[in-house]
């Protein structure tokens, strides 16, 4: 590898740009390539960063060292299959794919190859979701109880407008944007054991979009984590919490991705309200990641978080959703007095998956900053999933 790590960007839709901002800002950084099969959008993001454009994958990996994949996750497979082949290092956007045979082969491909790979679970990198997750596994707050995951937004797109509401190319918000919150669960909580899940959809012309999903995740050894997440609500908040024995904290946010404020308390004590700066309650981790994985590329040490950790929120993601073959599942369909499909199913997931690693960050402890914790940026505002 040359002194400048050289950038390819495969795809060059709102993450793409995003990744692209950030990179730019690095010292040492070079965005080479942006592939997009519409040539036009290709061309525009090059144009800003001095990149050359590409319509073709294989001309992209003849010249860079780092590829960020940032296409639609149908494609996510093949174009992680070619990267992986080629050596090069790959940062593949969540969800890594959206079918269970796909993840496995991403992983296969990825555990192959010379190649360091990270996925962008941008969450693990916000210095307000560290800080919760600390109070959490630190122990103050005594053994977990419940937990609780919400978050919703009006923002279903209509049909056809990018490819979440394309047939052929959609996958839902169980499969997409939930990946993050899954994520979240086994990084703060441990691994999850089981799931019962109902989706539903808004849009249900659209065959295999969902738009919401309300479910109960099991940690193995842990609490039950109740689940709403909906790209269909009318009603923007969020909020992410945990019930100890010895105390609770809480996330608090004005829709689905900012955090305003950490609240948490112990047992019988006063409630701590920390308000988070509006500058890191809207960051959402993406240059701190993305600085992370650079680092890892040029000191040679694999990045926190793995193709392993995709996998299995794309293992809980299929269990929750209506693209899981029905062969698969325990499952029985229902019709709403809307005439909404909702999907009703109880799920044991495979208990070989791999554990979730234990301090997630290098250095980091349960209970302690990391001394080479990312730090937060002034990151993009892309289309939020
Ligand atoms: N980590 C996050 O918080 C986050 C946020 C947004 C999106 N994402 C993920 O990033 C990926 C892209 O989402 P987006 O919001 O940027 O979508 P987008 O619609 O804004 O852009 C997608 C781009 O991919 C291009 N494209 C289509 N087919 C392609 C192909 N075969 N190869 C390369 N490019 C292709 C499109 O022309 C478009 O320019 C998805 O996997 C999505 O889930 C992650």
């Amino acid at each position: 590898m040359t002194d400048v790590v050289r950038v390819g960007m495969i795809g060059a839709g709102g993450i793409a740009r995003t990744h692209t901002a950030n990179l730019q800002g690095f010292g040492g950084v070079r965005i080479a390539a942006v592939m997009d099969p519409a040539l036009e959008r290709a061309e525009a993001l090059a144009a800003e960063c001095g990149a050359r454009a590409f319509e073709d994958l294989d001309a992209v990996l003849e010249g860079v060292d780092v590829v960020y994949v940032c296409s639609p996750p149908t494609f996510h497979r093949a174009q992680v299959e070619a990267v992986a082949a080629a050596g090069t290092h790959v940062y593949l956007e969540k969800p890594i794919a959206t079918t269970l045979e796909g993840g496995r082969a991403i992983v296969a491909a990825l555990s192959a190859s010379p190649g360091r790979s990270m996925v962008g679970f941008n969450n693990r990198f916000r210095p307000a979701f560290r800080r919760w997750r600390e109070l959490i596994r630190g122990g103050e707050l005594g053994s977990a109880l419940a937990a609780w995951i919400l978050r919703m937004a009006p923002s279903t797109p209509t049909p056809n407008a990018n490819w979440r509401t394309t047939p052929g190319l959609l996958c839902g918000i169980t499969i997409e944007s939930a990946s993050h919150d899954i994520d979240l669960v086994r990084w703060a909580l441990g691994e999850i054991g089981s799931v019962s899940g109902s989706t539903a959809s808004s849009r249900p012309e659209l065959e295999g979009f969902d738009d919401t999903l309300s479910a109960v995740l099991r940690v193995e050894g842990g609490p039950a984590v109740t689940f709403s997440v909906s790209w269909a609500s009318a009603i923007s908040t969020s909020s992410r919490g945990f019930v100890g024995t010895g105390g609770g904290a809480m996330l608090v946010g004005p829709d689905m991705w900012t955090v305003t404020e950490l609240r948490w308390a112990r047992s019988g004590q006063p409630e701590t309200v920390e308000p988070i700066d509006p500058a890191e309650g809207a960051d959402l981790g993406y240059r701190a990641a993305s600085e992370h994985f650079i680092a890892c590329i040029r000191e040679g040490r694999d990045p926190v978080v793995t193709v392993h950790d995709g996998l299995a929120a794309l293992e809980v993601s299929l269990a929750c959703s209506p693209r899981q073959p029905a062969e698969a599942r325990t499952c029985t369909s229902l019709t709403s007095g809307s005439g909404q499909q909702i999907w009703m199913l109880e799920r044991r997931l495979s208990a070989r998956r791999r554990p979730v690693r234990s301090g997630a960050l290098p250095g980091s402890s349960p209970c302690g900053r990391s001394a080479d914790a990312p730090r937060a940026g002034p990151g993009g505002q892309p289309r939020r999933r």
